[in-house]
C-alpha cells in the first residue's frame, strides 16, 4: 500500500465531502449548551447528515482490525477525553470543553473535520488550551508543499504544544482519506523536520493534533473507545482535511461557518 494521489475528479468529489463535514459542525454549534446531552448531538447529527445532506454517517458501525462497531454517527470528547468519546445521556455543563468529530461520506467520499466548543463560560486555562490546540493545527498546515516532508508538519505541531507547556498524543494521527476513512500514511503530530514520506500534489490527509494540559499518556475506557487522559488532564483536538496543491496547501473542510485561520497564517 501507497499514498493514493487523486486526480481532478477525485479532489472535486473530496471538495463537496469535506464541505458537507464542516456544514454539519455549522448546524450543530448553536445546540452545544449547558445541558444538552452528547447523545441529543449525535442524533441531531445523524438527521442533518442522512435527510439533509443526504449523506452517510462514517463512524455509525465503523469496525477497523481489533475493534468493536463504533455505536454511534459523531464523536464527543469532553474535558479529560482525548478523542472517540462515545455520545451518551451526560449532559454538558457549563465550563467544560468538547470536541465534536464529523465524518461524512458523500458519493462513496469521506470528508472529516472536528472543531473543539466551550460549553457556557469556561476557564481561561481550558479556552487558552482550546486556543493554543488550534494554532497547533494550522501550524501543521501551513508546513503542506510539495517537496516536504510529513515529518515537517508534526515538527511544527510539537514545538508550538510544547513551547506553551502542553504534550502531544503520539497514539493518534492524521491519515490519508479518500474512498476510506483511513489511508496512508499516518500523519504524526510530533516528529522531525525532513523525515517521512514526501508530499505530492494531489494527496490529501487530514491533520488533527490532540494536546494534553498535562503529561501525553493516554489510557482507553471500557466502551473500547473512549480515550482519556491518563492524569485526568484536560485535552483538546481540531481536525481539517488537507490536499497538497502545486504550491501548497487546500484545506478542504471548509464553510460559513468555519473559524478563521489564526492571525500567523492570514498575514
Ligand atoms: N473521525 C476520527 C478521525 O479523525 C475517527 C473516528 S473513528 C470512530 O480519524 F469510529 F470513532 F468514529
Ligand atoms: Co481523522
Ligand atoms: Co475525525
Amino acid at each position: 500500500m501507497s499514498i493514493v494521489i487523486k486526480s481532478a475528479e477525485e479532489i472535486a468529489h473530496m471538495r463537496v465531502a469535506c464541505r458537507l463535514a464542516s456544514e454539519v459542525l455549522d448546524y450543530i454549534t448553536p445546540f452545544v449548551q449547558p445541558g444538552v446531552t452528547t447523545g441529543e448531538l449525535d442524533r441531531l447529527c445523524h438527521d442533518y447528515m442522512v435527510d439533509v445532506q443526504g449523506c452517510i454517517p462514517a463512524p455509525l458501525d465503523y469496525a477497523p482490525p481489533g475493534h468493536k462497531p463504533y455505536p454511534k454517527s459523531i464523536c464527543t470528547s469532553v474535558n479529560h477525553q482525548v478523542c472517540h468519546g462515545v455520545p451518551g445521556d451526560k449532559k454538558l455543563k457549563a465550563g467544560d470543553i468538547v470536541n465534536l468529530d464529523i465524518t461524512t461520506i458523500k458519493d462513496g467520499w469521506h470528508g472529516d473535520t472536528s472543531r473543539m466548543y466551550a460549553v457556557g463560560e469556561a476557564a481561561i486555562q481550558a479556552r487558552r488550551l482550546n486556543e493554543v490546540t488550534y494554532e497547533c493545527m494550522w501550524k501543521g498546515i501551513e508546513r503542506v508543499r510539495p517537496g516536504g516532508h510529513f515529518g515537517d508538519i508534526g515538527e511544527a505541531i510539537q514545538q508550538h504544544a510544547e513551547a506553551a507547556g502542553y504534550s502531544v498524543v503520539r497514539e493518534f494521527c492524521g491519515h490519508g482519506i479518500g474512498r476510506a476513512f483511513h489511508e496512508e500514511p499516518q500523519v504524526l503530530h510530533y516528529g522531525k523536520a525532513g523525515t517521512g514520506e514526501v508530499m505530492q500534489p494531489g494527496m490529501i490527509f487530514t491533520i488533527e493534533p490532540m494536546i494534553n494540559a498535562g503529561r501525553r499518556d493516554i489510557r482507553m475506557l471500557g466502551d473500547g473507545w473512549t480515550v482519556v487522559t491518563k492524569d485526568h488532564s484536560l485535552s483538546a483536538q481540531w481536525e481539517h482535511t488537507v490536499l497538497v496543491t502545486e504550491t501548497g496547501w487546500e484545506v478542504l473542510t471548509l464553510s460559513d461557518g468555519a473559524p478563521p485561520p489564526p492571525v500567523f497564517v492570514r498575514a
